[in-house]
């Protein structure tokens, strides 16, 4: 366990970092905080360090991992024939929330990071710590969110250790993190780029730069297979069971009632607007409705702090898909498995 103070600049030297580092480059797994949510580490080249992530996660191994970089000179060590729109996307959101997928040079990363793909998943972190640890190891590192899979992504160090205590060599505690979901990831190698996950960077923003993007259909709404292999498994879920509520408040209170009196604990996901209005079990508050960005933030923290309560289900106010709301919608429609109870009008 290092703590680090994300408020330093890039320090590669960093007595912490260097020893991160070096956990990094003997093959062991290392936790760290980035701008959307905790990573898990590991070098990208090394097929030792990289089975590590799928065994501390649980994760099946069709689904592929992120390679962070610190520096676009590491692309050329990944990928070949980086189309224009993907040199766009960098130049305006690297570093920052955006996983271009591209095509992967031949033998570039472990087979086992790209599941067995000709594409990889490539993103520039906008976090000081990560930037620093990624330098210092010297290699790109593999990274998927630092979560045991099915649960929702840790925005602290201490979700990271929740999980994971004695499976990781060690979490670098750079404090919470700011954006609270997952980075967008964005398929270049389509014709038209094609949006696979809806996170950090909306589909609005990409718009603007690259003029035309697709989203892949089965993202919001419908239970068609994803393109993207993580996309289809069950995720961003606490213990009980979650149903999104599409409803004004008197009635979402109505529903609550009538469950805890037949005796089940019933908890609530709210904004600060409205979480102060409901008499339940267990109110959850995440951020503002007036600002979506502060709704994502603390989203996973929020999830997570139902499972300490002992809930029977839990009902969530849903948000409009937009911006990072598509991001938002995505991650509660699959934490509800697409449940949904909406109010007659
Ligand atoms: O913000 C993030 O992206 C965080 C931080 C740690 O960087 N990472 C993250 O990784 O969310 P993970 O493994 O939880 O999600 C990676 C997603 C999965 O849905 C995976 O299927 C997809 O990216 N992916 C990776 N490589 C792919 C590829 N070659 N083609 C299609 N999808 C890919
Ligand atoms: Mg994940």
């Amino acid at each position: 366990y290092w703590s680090v103070d994300s408020n330093v600049d890039r320090k590669k030297d960093y007595p912490q970092i260097v020893e991160a580092a070096d956990f990094l480059k003997n093959e062991e797994l290392v936790a760290f905080p980035t701008e959307t949510v905790y990573g898990l580490g590991a070098s990208a080249l090394s097929d030792a360090a990289v089975s590590k992530i799928f065994a501390a996660k649980g994760r099946p191994a069709d689904n592929p991992l992120i390679v962070h970089i610190s520096s676009v000179e590491q692309l050329e060590l990944l990928t070949e024939n980086i189309p224009e729109t993907a040199v766009l996307l960098m130049n305006k959101f690297w570093p920052g929330p955006l996983t271009l997928i591209l095509n992967k040079k031949t033998n570039a990363v472990s087979s086992l990071v790209t599941a067995g793909l000709n594409t990889v998943a490539v993103r520039m972190p906008d976090h000081p710590v990560a930037l620093s640890l990624i330098e210092a190891a010297e290699v790109p590192v593999a990274a998927p969110s630092a979560n045991k899979s099915g649960k929702p992504s840790p925005t602290s160090a201490s979700h990271v250790l929740d999980d994971l205590a004695g499976l990781i060599g060690g979490v670098v505690d750079g404090g919470p993190t700011g954006v609270g979901v997952e980075s967008t990831v964005i398929d270049c190698t389509a014709e038209v780029p094609v949006i696979l996950r809806p996170g950090g960077v909306s589909k609005e923003e990409i718009k603007e730069v690259i003029g035309n993007v697709e989203q892949d259909p089965a993202l919001i709404g419908s239970k068609a297979a994803p393109k993207s292999p993580g996309m289809k498994y069950r995720h961003y879920a606490p213990v009980a069971p979650l149903f999104l509520t599409d409803g004004n408040q008197e009635w979402i209170q109505g529903l609550i009632d009538q469950k805890r009196s037949s005796g089940l604990k019933v908890g609530i996901l709210a904004p600060r607007e409205s979480a102060s209005f409901y008499k339940a079990d267990a109110v959850a508050v995440c951020g503002s409705r007036r600002d979506l960005g502060s709704v994502a933030q603390s989203l996973y923290q929020a999830l997570r702090s139902f499972d300490e309560k002992n809930l029977d289900l839990i009902y969530a106010e849903v948000y409009p898909v937009k911006g990072v709301g598509a991001a938002i919608m995505n991650r509660l429609e699959k934490a509800a498995a697409h449940r949904r109870i909406t109010q007659e009008k």
